[in-house]
């Protein structure tokens, strides 16, 4: 069932490019426009909407997290995004124009259940974004939007990260599309960006040896930070949850605009600290403020392991250790710039001698609250 690769989750993480594929495919008529077929809201309660809360635990939230910056920017809605078990014990504002998307890979995780119970008694619509077909997420749902990233064995969640991200971006645009908030040609043109990452993280995936001999060589790392900026900052925190789960070691993902308001204290000599590096053909200043972060925490002695853009040789000059990922538009550099971090967090667990697939003290899908 592995198909010959050491783990599930191994086999998984190669299973990346299809999952994007499979989850954008069906997705479009003849002229190019989304239809959602299993989508059951009615489209002018969808035009009505004045908020989006996303509820998601773990992985699934960070997936959220990167969905919020598309969602905002294509469809000018406000979208929250709240852990499920926080959104629940509290006094949450939902009504009738808030639609909650809960996202789940199993479908099952009680904490995100019993947020979709409270939304829907408050009013609100629940749309779940679910991988696992006819679990109980999405029966309670109002509607549902599968990722089709087909079945995930191994704990540490990765292939479903990848098509919910996918899933939630098809849903933004699905929302501009129904409001006019863009072009249909613009549309298109995203959603050829989409397909065309599939292709993208196969790269990323061929260029994993770099990855994995650079695991084996920190086995005895004993913490490990992640910054990120924009899209790149839950990328962060995925990276750094990866490698608790699978590896044990401390690790902690922050905006990188953070640093200086206290985890720069962290940084000493040989401190390793991963660094996702925004597109340097981004419009605004992004790239260049994270270079600055780069070389701030390197002349603080840190060991800088930096994932960049083909041809970014900005970073050359302060990156210990460069992971290379191809081109893309920045919102869709998340898609890329996890892989290697699974990868590292994989290889590492394994360098150390642990079961990937079966962390310690982890079940694949949480029912208890
Ligand atoms: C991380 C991981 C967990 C899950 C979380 C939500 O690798 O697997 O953090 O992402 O428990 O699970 P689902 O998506 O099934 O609701």
């Amino acid at each position: 069932e592995k198909g010959g690769f050491e783990s599930f989750m191994d086999k998984e993480i190669h299973d990346q490019p299809q999952a994007v594929a499979d989850t954008l495919r069906g997705r479009t008529d003849a002229d190019g426009r989304i239809v959602l077929d299993d989508l059951r809201i009615d489209e002018a309660v969808l035009r009505s909407v004045d908020k989006i809360i996303v509820i998601a635990c773990g992985t699934a939230a960070y997936a959220g997290h990167v969905a919020k910056y598309a969602i905002e920017h294509w469809c000018r809605i406000p979208v929250e995004v709240e852990l499920a078990h926080e959104f629940r014990y509290r006094d949450p504002i939902v009504d009738a124009q808030t639609l909650v998307v809960a996202i789940s890979q199993s479908g099952e995780t009680m904490d995100t259940l019993m947020a979709v119970r409270h939304a829907r008694e408050q009013g609100a619509k629940v749309l779940a974004v679910v991988n696992t077909n006819g679990s109980t997420i999405p029966r309670e749902s109002d509607a549902v939007l599968y990722t089709h990233a087909g079945p995930e064995i191994a704990v540490a969640s990765t292939k479903a990260f990848l098509a919910q991200i996918t899933a939630a971006y098809v849903l933004g645009l699905y929302l501009a599309q129904l409001r006019g908030n863009k072009f249909p040609d613009e549309i298109a043109t995203t959603l050829d960006e989409l397909r065309d990452m599939a292709r993208k993280v196969q790269t990323v995936i061929e260029r994993g040896e770099y990855v994995r001999a650079t695991a084996r060589s920190m086995k005895d790392a004993d913490k490990v930070l992640f910054l990120g900026r924009h899209v790149g900052y839950p990328v962060a925190m995925e990276g750094a949850l990866k490698l608790k789960e699978l590896a044990y070691i401390h690790a902690e993902g922050f905006a990188a605009g953070e640093l200086k308001h206290g985890p720069i204290a962290l940084i000493d000599d040989g401190q390793p600290v991963f660094v996702v590096v925004p597109s340097p053909r981004g419009r605004d200043q992004l790239h260049s403020k994270v270079v600055s972060n780069i070389q701030e925490i390197r002349a603080r002695g840190a060991r800088t392991l930096v994932i960049a853009e083909d041809g970014d040789d900005d970073v050359r000059p302060y990156a210990d250790e460069i992971f290379w990922i191809p081109k893309a538009p920045t919102l869709l550099q998340p898609l890329l710039a996890v892989v290697p971090l699974q990868i590292f967090a994989m290889a590492l667990a394994t360098a150390k001698g642990l079961d990937v697939d079966q962390p310690r003290n982890l079940a694949k899908s949480v029912t208890v609250e």
